[in-house]
């Protein structure tokens, strides 16, 4: 197999060997003693390697005076112990092959200049090519990897739960339609309304808001099961925060509770965090250089700390006592809100200072299948706070009881009928469960400080926006 620039710089291949480096170059510098030194690049890790190229290489003046960023190179030479600072090896090349150049690299959209965000946005296919978004793409990659792997350590099985469905799994209605009517014309009922049984698959069906109803089946067989795959909002939040499409991992537990879901939680976020310290220092010391100077400290803190658990109540105690005291909240604080993000910021940063799992919500504000509580009013809902950036986990114990879970039903006016493998659930075999989902371009921007979530995932889809 071939060696990669990680290999080289990681001291696993033996210095004198004859080696072939294929890559893009970052930058070019020439000096007057008759050299160029070509910093490359191949994404197998943060650090480019050095190139030392003489002029006494046949295309030295034709060719390699000529290269700008991001041109394609293989370079043969020898891998020799660096005599300048900031690396240990360099490649003395023999050869260096121009395989692509770049054209026009005056108005080459992603030159070796510093670019604005919002400008590498709309090159979403040219900005994998920058330090920060090759960045951002092997820390993505790790934490994929630990999610996996955590989960297979701790006899999990992965269901691959479908993208296409006809169940609402939050029972809100911000799904995307999937259909193959005419828009301009579909066909009607006697109602008026459209008429989905000419549709495709028989119903009305749309892109998996989450999949968790699917999952839930499966791990009432299987006990331990997660899914890891994306899932779509029809929301119009344009934040920071929020995609149309976006992944999420879910994982279920059978014969557990809230407080099982919430230790499975904090279990699993520090795993995955623990694996980005470990495995991706190179790329976490250029986001504590140049994106922010916390992001390491951040996960050291949220790895060493014990999550506060927190009833939503006390919580609403706390943030009117704060009121009280003359905190500024833009939306008043009262108990049955839903908490904005000032709230979980003032609770997280301001009174806790660690992660908090709050727990135990408002019934209404929350989703149909979430296990009702003895007091009537409130379900076994968590959501995982985390400093600085807010909700990153909701999750819940699921009602297990089909009397309890039809009154919800009935209560929010949700069909029996639409529900009625799910009800079977309940009706075949019923165990108390518990799950949640994790939010994984939130998890990312954690990890990294980026600050917007369009910029944790390759081709990020908004309202408006589903270019490349
Ligand atoms: O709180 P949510 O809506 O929970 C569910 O979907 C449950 N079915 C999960 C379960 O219990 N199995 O979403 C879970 C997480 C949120 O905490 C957040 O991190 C993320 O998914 N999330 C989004 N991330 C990006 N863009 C959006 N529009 C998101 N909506 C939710
Ligand atoms: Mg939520």
């Amino acid at each position: 197999t071939k060696h990669t620039i990680k290999d080289y710089l990681n001291g696993r291949v033996e210095v004198g060997s004859q080696v072939t480096l294929e890559g893009w170059v970052r930058t070019r510098r020439d000096s007057k003693a008759g050299f160029s030194f070509l910093q490359i690049h191949d994404g197998s890790c943060f650090d480019p390697i050095q190139a030392v190229a003489p002029a006494t290489l046949v295309n030295y003046q034709s060719e390699i005076l000529h290269l700008t960023t991001h041109c394609a190179v293989r370079v043969v030479g020898t891998l020799i112990e660096s005599q300048g600072k900031g690396q240990r090896f360099e490649v003395q090349a023999e050869r260096v092959e121009v395989v692509g150049l770049v054209e026009n690299p005056d108005s080459y959209p992603v030159s070796a200049k510093r670019h604005s965000f919002e400008h590498l946005r709309t090159v979403a296919h040219l900005r994998p090519r920058t330090n920060t978004f090759g960045a951002v793409a092997r820390v993505r990659d790790c934490l994929s990897s630990a999610v996996h792997r955590f989960f297979h350590e701790h006899g999990f099985l992965w269901v691959h739960t479908p993208i296409i469905t006809t169940s609402d799994a939050e029972g809100a209605g911000a799904m995307f339609r999937v259909s193959t009517l005419d828009l301009a014309n579909p066909p009607r009922d006697d109602q008026g309304d459209v008429d989905f049984s000419a549709d495709f698959f028989g119903k009305a069906a749309s892109l998996t808001v989450s999949g968790q109803l699917n999952v839930e089946a499966y791990c009432l067989a299987l006990s331990r099961v997660y899914t890891f795959g994306p899932t779509f909002r029809a929301e119009n939040s344009n934040t920071t925060r929020h995609l149309a499409e976006f992944w999420m991992i879910e994982p279920e537990i059978a014969f557990a509770n809230l407080s099982d879901d919430a230790d499975l939680a904090e279990e699993f976020l520090k795993f995955l965090f623990q694996a980005v310290l470990n495995e991706r220092p190179d790329d976490m010391a250029f986001f504590a250089q140049h994106v922010d100077k916390d992001c390491i400290t951040r996960l050291e803190a949220f790895v060493a700390a014990s999550f506060e658990r927190m009833e939503y109540t006390d919580a609403i105690k706390a943030l009117e006592k704060a009121q009280a005291k003359g905190e500024k909240f833009e939306f008043p604080v009262r108990w049955g809100i839903d908490l904005q993000s000032e709230h979980e910021r003032y609770l997280t940063e301001s009174l806790v200072g660690r992660p908090v799992v709050l727990m135990n919500y408002p019934k209404d504000i929350k989703a149909f299948y979430m296990r009702m509580n003895d007091d009537g009013r409130t379900v076994a809902a968590m959501d995982v706070l985390a400093p600085g950036i807010g909700e990153i986990i909701g999750g819940s114990q699921r009602e297990e009881r089909l009397d309890v879970l039809d009154s919800r039903l009935d209560e929010l006016g949700l069909s029996k009928e639409h529900y009625a493998w799910y009800r079977d659930l309940r009706r075949y075999g019923t165990v108390p469960h518990a799950g949640f989902g994790l939010g994984f371009e939130r998890t990312i921007i954690y990890a990294t400080g980026m600050a917007n979530i369009r910029d944790v995932i390759p081709y990020p889809r908004t309202p408006g926006n589903a270019e490349f």
